[in-house]
């Protein structure tokens, strides 16, 4: 493995409070930076004091758009141990969006490496407190200064840290999501199964009316045909029907989520009917007059398990388990956060530590 150098800080910051927390407001002490050239390859990797950055104003990315980046957490188990859920997933996927931007790959092994060394580093800031973790914003951006369009030739790599508390305000309470009928999101063929800056700053008109009606998001439907349900800005989507629960099924514009893949195989292994279909926003509506819609929660790492309390289309405003947060939704929620915290048995073989008080003097 390569050296990480390490730049000490002179002085630490006074860390947050951390009932107020709330999501990726503050930063740690350090950051993890690593460098391309097409000459030298991904290269002086290092961990340095949080900074602000140095930029040519012709660096790529800012017109561009090569930006890309991938989000996870670090958890305090009761007894001091730090915890990664499935990284390795985060780092393929950072791989498959570096693979569309044309962004050359990156050693998922290394950048691991990196991630648990970058935590050691920064530890104290891992908060303990119900529903708070370190959230990892790794990314890769465009830095060569040049206005021709083609792959840049030089890139940078930063992770940085975050302790976080819930995506939205207080995280189990059901949220009202807006079905998006004008805006689109993202086609088959495009970027949007890839975490791209660009598919983030596609989704804010909409997401801005949808707040200023009162919604906290937009589930967004098909580009085409503008009729299948795909995600949520922040999260994928499940519906429970009449007992079972469906997803839509990826179909190359939605994002592979980690936590949509621990949903489903939560679901098999607790025998409960879980189907990946394409399913249009009719059926769902068409469900919840005939008294089947049971329940609907998002799913991401941001987010968690988000219960939803009202989907709005086309003005018809239902309402979805009489705005409660819905038992399976519970379920759901106290296993995934039960394995993330060592609390329940990692059964799945998901989680990754990297730092145990226990084999520290
Ligand atoms: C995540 O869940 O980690 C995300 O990247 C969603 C985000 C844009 C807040």
């Amino acid at each position: 493995m390569k050296e990480i150098a390490f730049i000490e800080r002179e002085t630490l910051k006074v860390k947050p409070d951390p009932a107020s927390l709330g999501f990726g407001k503050y930063f740690t002490d350090y950051m993890f930076e690593m460098d391309y050239h097409s000459e030298k390859g991904w290269h002086n990797p290092r961990i340095i004091p949080y900074e602000p950055l140095t930029l040519e104003p012709a660096a790529m990315v800012f017109h561009y758009g090569q930006a890309i980046f991938e989000g996870l957490k670090a958890y305090r188990a009761a007894d001091g141990t730090i915890q990664l859920f499935r990284p390795e997933k985060n780092l393929q996927r950072l791989n498959a969006s570096c693979e569309r931007l044309c962004i050359p790959p990156i050693d998922e092994d290394f950048l691991l490496h990196a991630i648990k060394q970058l935590i050691v580093t920064e530890k104290d800031w891992v908060p303990n407190e119900e529903g708070t973790s370190l959230y990892i914003r790794p990314l890769i951006f465009a830095t060569e200064s040049y206005l021709g369009v083609r792959p840049a030739h030089e890139y940078k790599l930063l992770i940085i840290l975050s302790p976080s508390g819930a995506y939205y305000g207080n995280q189990l309470n059901p949220v009202k999501i807006y079905v998006e009928e004008h805006y689109v999101r993202a086609v088959v063929g495009g970027v949007g199964h890839v975490k791209t800056a660009g598919n983030y700053a596609a989704s804010l008109k909409a997401q801005k009316e949808a707040e200023a009606n009162g919604y906290a998001q937009i589930l967004w439907l098909d580009a085409k045909e503008n009729k299948y349900v795909e995600e949520v800005g922040s999260m994928n989507i499940f519906f429970k029907i009449n007992g079972e629960v469906v997803t839509p099924r990826l179909n190359g514009s939605i994002l592979p989520g980690i936590t949509r893949d621990s949903v489903i195989e939560l679901l098999k292994y607790w025998n409960i009917p879980i189907r990946e279909a394409k399913i249009s926003i009719e059926e769902i509506f068409a469900a919840q007059t005939r008294g089947e819609l049971e329940e609907v929660f998002g799913a991401g790492t941001a987010a968690v398990i988000s219960p939803i309390g009202e989907l709005n289309w086309k003005g018809r405003a239902i309402t979805i388990n009489d705005n409660q947060i819905g038992k399976l939704s519970q379920r759901v929620y106290d296993e995934l956060t039960g394995i993330q915290l060592g609390k329940k048995e990692d059964r799945f073989g998901w989680v990754s530590t990297c730092y145990s008080p226990h084999f520290v003097k």
